[in-house]
This record gives C-alpha cells, sequence and structure tokens, in this order.
C-alpha cells in the first residue's frame, strides 16, 4: 500500500466508528479484488473503496451542516433521506481533506449508494463492494450476488439495486430515484 494509502487509513481509524472501519477496510479489497478481475486500475480501487465512507464519520445532521458550511448542494430526496448525503460529502472531502484530485476516484465516492445509469468499471466496482463486502450483514439477495459478481458484474449490479429498492419499499421507506434509474437501465442492459 502506497504511503498516502496508509496515511489515509490511519486517520480514517481515527474517526471513523469501528464498525465502519472493519466495513471501509472489507471494501476496499474487495474493490481491489474486482478491480483484477475486470481490469481495472487496482491503485484507484483501493483508494476510492478506502475514502468511500470518509463522509460518515459524524451524524447526518452535522453531515448537512457541513454541506451547507461547504456550499455542496443537496436535492430534495438527498435531504429527506439524510443516508444519502454522506455520497456527495464524501467526494468533497476526499477532494479537499485528503488530496485526492482524480476524477474517477471522486466519482466513484459519489455514486456509490444509489449507483447510476451507465456507471464507469471502477463506479460499478465501488457500488457492488459496498454491497458484498464480508462484514455486510447477511440480507436476502446477498449470496447470489456474490456467486455472480466475478463473473458478471452488470447482473451484479441489476440485482443490488433491485434488492435494496425492495428492501427500503418493505420496510416504508422511501426510494431515492437514481436507485430506481439505476435499476430499469441495468435490467435493460441484460
Ligand atoms: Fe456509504
Ligand atoms: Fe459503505
Amino acid at each position: 500500500m502506497t504511503d498516502e494509502l496508509l496515511e489515509i487509513k490511519k486517520k480514517l481509524s481515527k474517526i471513523l466508528k469501528k464498525d465502519r472501519y472493519e466495513h471501509t477496510i472489507g471494501v476496499m479489497y474487495t474493490a481491489a479484488s474486482l478491480a483484477m478481475c475486470y481490469g481495472e486500475d487496482i491503485q484507484k480501487a483501493l483508494t476510492a473503496g478506502l475514502l468511500h465512507d470518509c463522509g460518515k464519520y459524524c451524524s447526518a445532521k452535522d453531515q448537512i451542516h457541513l454541506c451547507e458550511k461547504k456550499h455542496i448542494q443537496l436535492t430534495e430526496s438527498e435531504l429527506a433521506m439524510p443516508a444519502l448525503i454522506h455520497a456527495k460529502l464524501g467526494a468533497y472531502l476526499a477532494e479537499h481533506e485528503y488530496g485526492i484530485s482524480d476524477t474517477d476516484v471522486l466519482s466513484a465516492i459519489t455514486w456509490h449508494t444509489t449507483g447510476r445509469p451507465g456507471m464507469t468499471m471502477l463506479e460499478k466496482i465501488i457500488y457492488i463492494a459496498d454491497y458484498i463486502e464480508p462484514n455486510r450483514k447477511l440480507i436476502p439477495g446477498l449470496a447470489e450476488v456474490r456467486s455472480i459478481v466475478f463473473r458478471d458484474i452488470d447482473q451484479a449490479v441489476c440485482m443490488s439495486a433491485g434488492a435494496t429498492t425492495r428492501y427500503l419499499e418493505n420496510g416504508g421507506k422511501a426510494v431515492d430515484p437514481m436507485t430506481v434509474s439505476t435499476y430499469n437501465y441495468y435490467k435493460k442492459e441484460k
């Protein structure tokens, strides 16, 4: 691991809660494995995986305050679903607090929660690594996604976007329109 990544890792180990940090490390190495499989840049995958949840070091309320302070525009649905905010905030912090200038890495952080239609390979890798990393508690459909992801990443994205939508709907929670768009796009791709 580069010195730069080691520095970031050390910093995150101090500000993230233990579970969040363990999840972060799981995403980082899962992303690296997927990068090996799909011929993506391993360093970029490690970096994006390591920083994908860096915006989650404080409460949703504090995340909103921070966005206001930094003039980060939030959409209606982000304000209604604060669980989404850390993605955009995380990309901002990755750039301004952790010195990441690679736009591929920053966009993978931006889209890791909802996905989007027509994702880059790195975006798909971070989106799916977040979903399947080994520390994830077993939710319905997870085993299927894990078993297919190293053969067909688009199918895995479709399955996880579908499962996320159903999970939120069943829990009576709102689903971000972008998650629905992601699902519809990758369903059509099949
Ligand atoms: Fe996240
Ligand atoms: Fe995450």
